[in-house]
């Protein structure tokens, strides 16, 4: 170990993130408050998510529910229209539910003891340990992907992090200052996104280098090591834009479940070919009379990656002339202008684009139209 190793390291890397995020710290929003709510707000967002994809969300969220009671007065399909395309729609229903919570059960304020804290929906001891420390000045160690990944360098922990869960808790608790708690919260997460990054750990650069285990040796690249991922099963999906005279059906998803309380264009998993499949959706929805009234062009082909699978969406389109027959969950014909009042998930956001004539994808629908109205003429629809 070369005689520069510091005595103390978390006290040595506790100090050293401190005075290099007074230098280069990020001027991000939620750093210019101490309003639990506003800081609660971008926590959640930021799980699992890049500080620049958050930005325009936070905005735009804080505008249209600028404190606590608008957000627990609101709507929830306004919610989750704001949070569309930011994804994990199950963080934008829990957030909803814990405001309406905190309103109910703490008069409309947030909680500032851990356990009333964790007994909201959607925040767990990373998530909290940051709302207390950053908002109201309290002392907690957070974990979340970032700090784990520096801790495990810093710290030469040469272990699946999974299963080294307690001693990082203990090594993030070690360094935390007995003053300025939520600074060097905000230091080391600025520092594990900027520049002891996943895949390029800027050792030339970093304040905290002497004291680092990991990079005396050599081991910086390979750490935190990677558990044995299993392959992320594909799926197939069909989903179908199905017009009735002008209007274009949609469904909306159960709450409760993946991305519960966004809208769809109707389908599902494909278990057989999905021409198949997706004529067997439209036979549960319809009956239509004719022949085969229900002839679906194939005009598009989604691919989407999700945390747990991977989904090519096989997307239909169809003209039907009969009322929805039954169907789960919420129904609606709707016209394509209206579609943008609906928060749909990333996936089928091409789709709407198509619908309504955004970018070129009308083009190519109108084609696929065309022939659908031959289709339709041709078999008497
Ligand atoms: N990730 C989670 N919380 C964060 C914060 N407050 N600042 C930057 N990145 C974060």
């Amino acid at each position: 170990m070369p005689s520069a190793y510091p005595k103390n390291p978390a006290r040595f890397m506790t100090r050293r993130l401190l005075i290099w995020y007074r230098a280069f710290g990020r001027d991000l929003p939620w750093r210019q408050t101490h309003d639990p709510y506003q800081i609660w707000v971008s926590e959640v967002m930021l799980q699992q998510t890049q500080v620049k994809t958050v930005l325009p969300f936070y905005h735009k969220f804080l505008l249209a529910f600028p404190t606590l009671h608008d957000l627990a007065e609101a709507p929830i399909g306004s919610v989750l229209k704001l949070w569309e395309g930011l994804g994990y729609y199950a963080r934008a229903r829990n957030l909803h539910q814990a405001a309406k919570e905190v309103a109910a059960r703490f008069c409309g304020t947030f909680p500032s003891k851990m356990d009333d804290v964790l007994s909201l929906p959607g925040i767990g001891r990373s998530t909290a340990g940051a709302i207390l420390t950053i908002a109201f000045g309290q002392r907690h160690p957070i974990l979340d992907g970032n700090v784990r990944r520096v801790l495990c360098r810093y710290f030469c922990i040469q272990e699946d992090p999974r299963k080294a869960t307690d001693e990082l808790w203990h090594c993030s608790a070690s360094l935390l200052p007995e003053r300025n708690a939520g600074d060097f919260l905000q230091a080391i997460m600025d520092f594990g996104a900027t520049v002891c990054t996943q895949t390029d750990p800027q050792c030339l650069l970093c304040p905290v280098r002497k004291g680092c285990k990991g990079y005396q040796n050599g081991l910086q690249e390979a750490l935190p090591l990677k558990g044995i991922r299993n392959r992320i099963p594909h799926r197939d999906y069909v989903a179908g834009i199905i017009f009735k005279g002008e209007r274009v059906l949609i469904r909306r998803r159960p709450m409760k479940g993946l991305l519960g309380g966004l809208w769809e264009f109707p389908g599902g998993e494909a278990r057989s070919d999905p021409p198949d499949a997706f004529k067997k959706v439209l036979s549960v929805l319809f009956c239509e009379k004719n022949s085969d009234p229900l002839q679906p062009i194939s005009c598009m082909t989604i691919r989407h990656a999700f945390t747990h699978f991977r989904m090519t969406l096989h997307v239909f389109l169809c003209r039907v002339r009969t009322p929805v027959k039954n169907g789960s969950g919420e129904m609606r014909w709707v016209l394509p202008e209206e579609l943008e009042e609906y928060p749909f998930p990333s996936a089928y956001q091409k789709i709407v684009c198509a619908v309504t004539e955004k970018g070129n994808s009308i083009e190519f629908l109108n084609r696929f139209l065309k022939r659908s109205e031959y289709v339709g003429r041709r078999i008497g629809l």
